[in-house]
């Protein structure tokens, strides 16, 4: 059976990315011989002018027939002056919420060779590997009432139940199992209810789980050992905002945006993005760095696809061309060249086909 990858390849920076993203996995599945199948579909601002809305109906039937979704980026500063529902980024928070999926997993390790990269000395980023799990459908990105009760006054509301608490929790202790079993809660329990109660029930969740070691961590606090000490996190659990966040903020570890992958879980179809947006100042012109969607494609053969060797072998492929110096321009040093968007996906592309013909030289041996 082909996998069914609908492409949502949307606004600004999103079609390059998502292009390298469907070439890695048209590449892997023809040298292991499992099929992709894709179709792709108008999401964001780009869907406003084709469809005049930003999830038009037909697009939301694509994903919801489709095994996995993998979205490249929504947002325009074109609708700038638009009420939220009017956005690009409402298509996106409807796709979400109708895909069901609420736990965000957002990696962000440190990779060897893009040490320097980073704003870090390398005693204090090397071996940073953290593991965001972001409530993706709660809190004040979809709590009622919202809006404004006059011109100059808007609200939002914050609102989270125990059971939304308590299976994000589950998530994320489940991953830390196959981690370093450490989980840190973002939360602000020295002023928020939603916190307390947040707080309250991962504590809960812990007592199943005494083989993984739990700490509640301030959000500021956890911004700041951000900021100082990355190394000293495994997996953060945080609501949508302070996950939302937290998530860009990892991307320091990174050195760049622009590699951050994530996965969106626990629905009825799973969603792929990269972590970056659409980055209208770049797109159109190759500059981007297609890292983050690659490797969220590494990530839907992981989770949805049952493929792990393959999304191994995928991720391998992208450490290989960093270390082998291949840089795009968020990545590059002064002097070092730069490659565009698809000299990046050419160079993985490349090294993938190394690494599986180097096994398959070991298995015919
Ligand atoms: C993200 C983005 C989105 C979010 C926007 C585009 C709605 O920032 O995926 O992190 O806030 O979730
Ligand atoms: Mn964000």
């Amino acid at each position: 059976m082909p996998l069914k990858v609908a492409l949502l390849p949307g606004d600004g920076i999103g079609p390059e990315v998502t292009a390298e993203a469907a070439r890695l996995l048209t590449r892997v599945a023809d040298l292991y011989g499992h099929p992709v199948q894709f179709s792709s579909h108008a999401i964001g601002g780009e869907a406003i002018e084709r469809h005049g809305r930003p999830l038009p109906e037909e697009t939301l039937a694509a994903c919801l027939d489709a095994d996995a979704v993998l979205l490249g980026a929504v947002g325009h500063p074109r609708y700038e002056g638009r009420p939220p529902a009017e956005r690009p980024e409402a298509g996106l928070l409807a796709l979400r919420q109708a895909l069901g999926g609420f736990a965000n997993l957002r990696p962000a390790l440190c990779h060897p060779s893009l040490v320097d990269r980073t704003p870090f000395r390398a005693d204090r980023v090397q071996g940073a590997d953290i593991l965001i799990v972001r409530e993706l459908l709660g809190g004040l990105y979809f709590g009622e009432p919202r809006g404004f009760s006059s011109p100059d006054t808007a609200f939002n509301t914050l609102v989270y139940s125990r059971s939304e608490v308590e299976r994000i929790a589950r998530v994320a202790f489940d991953l830390a199992r196959g981690r370093r079993r450490r989980v840190a809660s973002a939360d602000k329990a020295n002023v928020l209810e939603t916190s307390r109660l947040w707080r309250t029930v991962v504590t809960e969740v812990a007592r199943d789980y005494p083989d993984v070691a739990l700490e509640h961590v301030y959000i500021d606090t956890c911004a700041m050992r951000l900021a100082t000490a990355p190394a000293s996190f495994d997996v953060i659990l945080a609501d949508n905002l302070f996950g939302d966040i937290l998530s860009d903020q990892a991307a320091s570890v990174a050195g760049s945006l622009g590699v951050l992958p994530s996965a969106s879980i626990g629905g009825q179809v799973d969603l792929y993005e990269p972590v970056h947006g659409s980055a209208p100042d770049i797109a159109g012109q190759g500059l981007a760095n297609p890292i983050g969607a690659i490797a969220s494609a590494a990530m839907l053969l992981r989770l949805t696809g049952g493929r792990p060797h393959e999304a191994d072998v995928l991720e391998r492929a992208i450490e290989t061309a960093l270390a082998a110096g291949a840089r795009t321009r968020d990545l590059a040093a002064p002097g070092e060249r730069i490659l565009s968007t698809r000299e990046m996906g050419e160079a993985i592309e490349h090294a993938l086909v190394d690494i599986h013909d180097h096994q398959h030289a070991y298995h015919a041996v």
